[in-house]
């Protein structure tokens, strides 16, 4: 099965920098928001994320020069020109970004092979979104969720050909973090699950290829089931007065080797996401997963982390 049309649903975070990382590996394109405006928006976001891209490799020659100049090497015109050639090309925004279509109406999806949606996580939305979609995409296509947390089985009983449907979930940022759950519903086609997984074990981000993984469908899969609870037992050594955010931050950086603390990466990922996906392990798994109530009252604030300027920390710019 070859998947060379890509249609996203959802331009946010998730939805914008997935159809980024599609359209760096040579694939079209087309986004689906319920506005031409919204779906605009996600354009412009995975824009930006070329542009970081290019930056980045642009100045690695020059990076490399002043690296080896630092050691008090003097190196010649001929030398420098050398490095610079070894060094790969920075990607060409302005011909990748033409792989990327906006649209506001599912009739742009009549020839895609494969979907993945990254709607507002809730399972009557998505369930609504596989049932309306159903009467556009092609028999032979596959239709996939990013959901982190949300019943695919129940999802998959709502599109025509429930054998085609299967998690496809990305980790944020999905343009620098290589993992890929692949997770199927219980009507999934196996066929199905391998071709996907196939499809991405070839496919890169910004930073290096990505890393599919198999997982079986159960609350949170396997990445979201260690770390959400672990988000959870970071609030309660808050609560318990054992250390503050800042200080539980430092110990799981520092002795840890986490690239971002608890509650950094909560307000990175948005406490309201992190919020839902705790509800939904409470309900499936019990209370022993209930959320703690410092995180509910933040979501009651709208306190959402760096989307919203306010989480754990104050994200709002100081004069
Ligand atoms: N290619 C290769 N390297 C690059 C690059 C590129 N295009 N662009 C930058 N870099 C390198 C540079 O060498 C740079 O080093 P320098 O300081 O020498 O210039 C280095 O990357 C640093 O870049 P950043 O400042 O962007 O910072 P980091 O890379 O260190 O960290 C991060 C960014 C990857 C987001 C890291 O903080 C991280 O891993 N955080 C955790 C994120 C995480 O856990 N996400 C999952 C959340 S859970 C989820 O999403 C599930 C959902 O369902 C809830």
């Amino acid at each position: 099965m070859e998947f060379k049309k890509i249609g996203i649903v959802g331009s946010g975070a998730m939805g914008s920098a997935i159809a980024e990382v599609m359209i760096l590996n040579g694939l079209e394109v087309v986004i689906k928001d319920r506005t031409m405006e919204l779906a605009q928006k996600g354009k412009q976001n995975a824009t930006k994320y070329l542009q970081e891209m290019e930056k980045y490799v642009r100045n690695l020659p020059e990076r490399e020069i002043k690296r080896v100049e630092k050691f008090g090497v003097s190196l010649s015109d001929e030398q420098k020109a050398k490095i610079r050639s070894s060094f790969p090309e920075p990607p060409d925004v302005e011909k990748i970004i033409q792989r990327l279509k906006v649209t506001d109406t599912y009739e742009d999806f009549r020839d895609v092979d494969l979907v993945i949606e990254a709607v507002f996580e809730e399972q009557k939305v998505k369930n609504d979104l596989f049932e309306e979609i159903s009467n556009y995409l092609r028999d032979d296509a596959v239709m996939a969720s990013n959901t982190s947390s949300l019943n695919i089985t129940e999802m998959a009983s709502h599109y025509r050909h429930p054998e085609r449907v299967l998690v496809i979930h990305f980790f944020n940022p999905p343009y620098l973090m290589p993992l890929v759950e692949i997770v199927p519903a219980l009507q999934t086609d196996g066929k199905i699950v391998d071709s996907v997984y196939e499809f991405f074990k070839g496919k890169r981000n910004n930073r290096e290829n990505l890393v599919p993984i198999r997982a079986k469908e159960a609350p949170g899969f396997v990445v979201n089931r260690i770390l959400i609870p672990m988000i959870g037992e970071a609030l309660k050594v808050v609560e318990e007065g054992i250390a503050d955010y800042e200080t539980v931050d430092t110990g799981m950086k520092k002795g840890a080797g986490m690239p971002m603390g608890p509650f950094e990466l909560a307000d990175y990922v948005g406490v309201d996401i992190v919020y839902h996906v705790m509800e939904s392990f409470r309900k499936e798994l019990g209370d022993a997963y209930l959320p703690a109530r410092t995180i509910k009252q933040m979501v009651d604030a709208g306190w959402l982390g760096m989307k919203s300027g306010r989480g754990f920390y104050d994200h709002r710019k100081k004069d």
